[in-house]
């Protein structure tokens, strides 16, 4: 027995000291500042390097803000006044990996600084911040506003980046600033990280907040994971203090700074509520409580609380008795998921029981709202854009591209479930490059235009695209014949390959479809291009190959008897003969017909302009 709990404490101090290293020295390597429209490095009073945002955003626009007292990081800012449909910065350093946590944090300079008037009249500027595939919170400050908003989340990382995006509220809404982002590690035992693999959710962080301590707060160094402790007071409760140290291995679990456990609110009765706003709808919260018995004159059952939210008892299983549990001088936290309704404020009542002598007291207290942790869209779809996006010259577009619901890219339309791409629509958009041979991996499109772009080289193997109902390519400068697979595709109703410089012999297999009505083709405006209905163009390599192979056959039969011989020439030049004359024919009747047919499509629209896509996508 001795011999096992000797051998146990020992372990564990090992451990705690291998811990406390590793965070000495590592912890700032897992930091990332950056100044969001800054041009330069510097490190700041506490010891953080900041960088500036130029080599990791290539959009927005770098705004000096009027008014530079306050902090180095609020006097720029990123202004997103483009229009796409949310801007992503990817943050990721040696720490970023697969289910490692962090704290992100968006700072939005004071309303007061902002260049700009808000659209909407009641002087609110709003709009989206996104982390990865999850939308995360509604930007919402005044004009004149002079406080700094410090938006905090607890995010577990899906990978060896995370995306904080920014984006309009909708398409005609404020456009999108922000002055700094920073990422800090977060150990996988804090009570809240602990819960976010339980319930598979990210974290608001509503507040952290520090009932004592006579400073507005404290963050990075003294708390070592860089929150911020806003102080605040408890109404109708007085202020103790010590400068005893605090015994923080009783609950080392959240990491706090021993100072915001040196002092705390008592209250001044029975009971003292706290009364929290919760912003937003959201209607699961994570609430914890931090506490230190500090008054040396305390022994077990002297100060025994419940505490309640909106009347709900959260102590279900006991009262809380800190110098019961811990001691005195000792930190100690207790943590509850409450589930309300939504609503906008949660006013929790600390309440002694009858035999406890003193009162309630707090020394902090930590308030997160739960999210859900959503997919981000399939790895087949994430590299196939990525793809796109580097053959096209279109990686201004960052982030995920479907997700979430809403905030994809504008140029896709994404399946409802988000299985699948049905459509790009990637018309006009000054694309260079190559159509990618990765489209090819979309099955799921159905409509396709990347016309009035400036793509060269050959159309690509697109024969997987069996739903593929619209392909326009006209208006760019392909070259290389027109692919015979397109006319196996079973759903194509409209392609138009005019404007380019496509060469060789038109399948014949489209034509038919187009005479036959089913496919409304377009092809003019390639010079070098032959149509066999209406002229005799040169032999394709393909119809070279099948006269060699005819030669060969004729060859073969000449072995076989000079009569025989004779009939198989007649039978070919005859058959041949009648072949000719039957498609010119075919060509002469029904040229007029298939021209009138184009004309009846083109007239409404879908085989050029993009409005079906834009139909489509509302
Ligand atoms: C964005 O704002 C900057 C600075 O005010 C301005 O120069 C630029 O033209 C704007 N861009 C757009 C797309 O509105
Ligand atoms: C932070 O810690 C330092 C050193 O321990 C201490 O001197 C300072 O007062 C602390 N700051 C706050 C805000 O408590
Ligand atoms: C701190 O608390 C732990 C756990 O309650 C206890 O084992 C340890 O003796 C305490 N240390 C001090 C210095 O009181
Ligand atoms: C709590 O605060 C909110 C917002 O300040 C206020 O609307 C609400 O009435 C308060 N609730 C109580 C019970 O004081
Ligand atoms: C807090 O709880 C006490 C005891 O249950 C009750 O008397 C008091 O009215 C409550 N206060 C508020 C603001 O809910
Ligand atoms: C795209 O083409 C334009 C001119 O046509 C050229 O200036 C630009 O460098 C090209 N971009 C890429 C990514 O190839
Ligand atoms: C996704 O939706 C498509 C139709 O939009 C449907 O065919 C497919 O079965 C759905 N997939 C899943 C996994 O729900
Ligand atoms: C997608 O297409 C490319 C090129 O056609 C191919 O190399 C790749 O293996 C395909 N599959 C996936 C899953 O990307
Ligand atoms: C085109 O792609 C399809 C489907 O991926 C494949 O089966 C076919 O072999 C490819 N054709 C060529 C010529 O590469
Ligand atoms: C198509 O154009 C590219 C250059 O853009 C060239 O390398 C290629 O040989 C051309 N192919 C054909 C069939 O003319
Ligand atoms: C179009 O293709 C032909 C070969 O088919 C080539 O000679 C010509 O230079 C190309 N024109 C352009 C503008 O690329
Ligand atoms: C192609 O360009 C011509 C001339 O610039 C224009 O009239 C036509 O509408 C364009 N077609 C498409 C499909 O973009």
């Amino acid at each position: 027995m001795a011999s096992i709990s000797f051998s146990a404490l020992f372990l564990s101090i090992i451990l705690q000291m291998a811990l406390l290293w590793s965070i000495g020295s590592s912890l700032r390597t897992g930091f990332t500042s950056i100044d969001c429209g800054s041009d330069f490095d510097y490190t700041d009073g506490d010891g953080i390097q900041w960088v500036p945002d130029n080599n990791l955003m290539s959009e927005g626009t770098s705004v000096v803000l009027p008014d530079t007292s306050i902090d180095l990081v609020l006097s720029t800012m990123r202004l997103f006044n483009g229009s796409q449909s949310k801007y992503c910065y990817s943050l990721s350093n040696s720490a970023v990996t697969a289910g490692a946590f962090f704290l992100v944090r968006a700072a939005i300079p004071p309303g007061k600084n902002i260049p700009y008037t808000p659209k909407n009249p009641d002087g609110y500027f709003r709009f989206e911040m996104i982390i990865d595939g999850d939308r995360w919170q509604e930007v919402r400050i005044a004009s004149g506003d002079d406080q700094l908003y410090a938006y905090d989340a607890y995010v577990r990382a899906k990978g060896s980046k995370i995306d904080v995006c920014f984006a309009r509220s909708t398409p005609d809404g404020d456009a999108p600033f922000v002055s700094g982002l920073t990422l800090r590690p977060l150990p996988d035992t804090l009570t809240s990280t602990v819960l976010m693999n339980e319930k598979n959710c990210f974290l608001v962080c509503l507040g952290h907040i520090n009932y004592g301590v006579p400073l507005s707060w404290i963050r990075f160094p003294n708390d070592t994971l860089d929150r911020y402790w806003i102080s605040d007071e408890v109404q109708d409760a007085y202020l103790i203090s010590t400068q005893k140290a605090i015994n923080m291995t009783a609950d080392s679990l959240d990491q706090l700074p021993e100072e915001i456990f040196q002092t705390s609110w008592i209250s001044l009765g029975e009971y003292f509520t706290l009364n929290l706003s919760t912003l937003g709808n959201d209607n699961v919260h994570h609430v914890v409580f931090h506490f230190s018995e500090i008054d040396s004159s305390v022994d077990t059952g002297f100060r025994v609380f419940s505490i309640f939210a909106n009347g709900v008892l959260l102590t279900t299983e006991e009262p809380i008795d800190v110098f019961a549990r811990v001691g005195a001088n000792a930190a100690y936290s207790f943590g509850k998921t409450v589930t309300l309704d939504a609503g906008s404020s949660i006013v929790f009542n600390f309440t002694s029981l009858h035999e406890s002598t003193l009162d309630p007291f707090l020394a902090a207290a930590e308030l997160f709202a739960l999210r859900e942790i959503g997919a981000l869209s399939p790895p087949l779809i994430i590299t196939t854009v990525e793809a796109i996006k580097t053959t096209l010259g279109l990686s201004r577009y960052t982030g995920d591209p479907c997700l979430p619901v809403g905030y994809g890219y504008d140029w896709l339309h994404c399946s409802t479930n988000n299985t699948g791409i049905t459509a790009i629509s990637l018309s006009n958009y000054e694309a260079n490059g190559t159509i990618p041979a990765e489209l090819n991996n979309l099955t799921t499109l159905t409509e396709v235009y990347m016309n009035g772009n400036n793509l060269k080289g050959e159309i690509p193997n697109l024969s997987a695209l069996e739903l593929l109902e619209i392909l326009d390519l006209s208006n760019n400068s392909l070259n290389g014949s027109i692919p015979s697979y397109l006319a196996t595709l079973k759903n194509i109703k409209v392609l138009n390959l005019q404007n380019n410089n496509l060469s060789g012999t038109i399948p014949t297999s489209l034509l038919q479809r187009r005479q036959a009505s089913s496919l409304s083709f377009e092809f003019s405006g390639n010079p070098h291009l032959c149509d066999p209905m209406s002229t005799q163009c040169a032999p394709s390599t393909e119809t070279r190959q099948s006269q060699k192979s005819r030669t060969t056959i004729i060859v073969g039969i000449s072995v076989a008897g000079i009569l025989l011989l004779g009939v198989a020439v007649g039978f070919v030049t005859y058959f041949s003969h009648k072949k000719k004359k039957s498609s010119l024919h075919n060509g002469a009747i029904h040229k007029g017909l298939s021209e009138g047919k184009f004309a009846e499509s083109k007239s409404s629209g879908i085989s050029t302009d993009s409005m079906p896509f834009h139909k489509t996508l509302e």
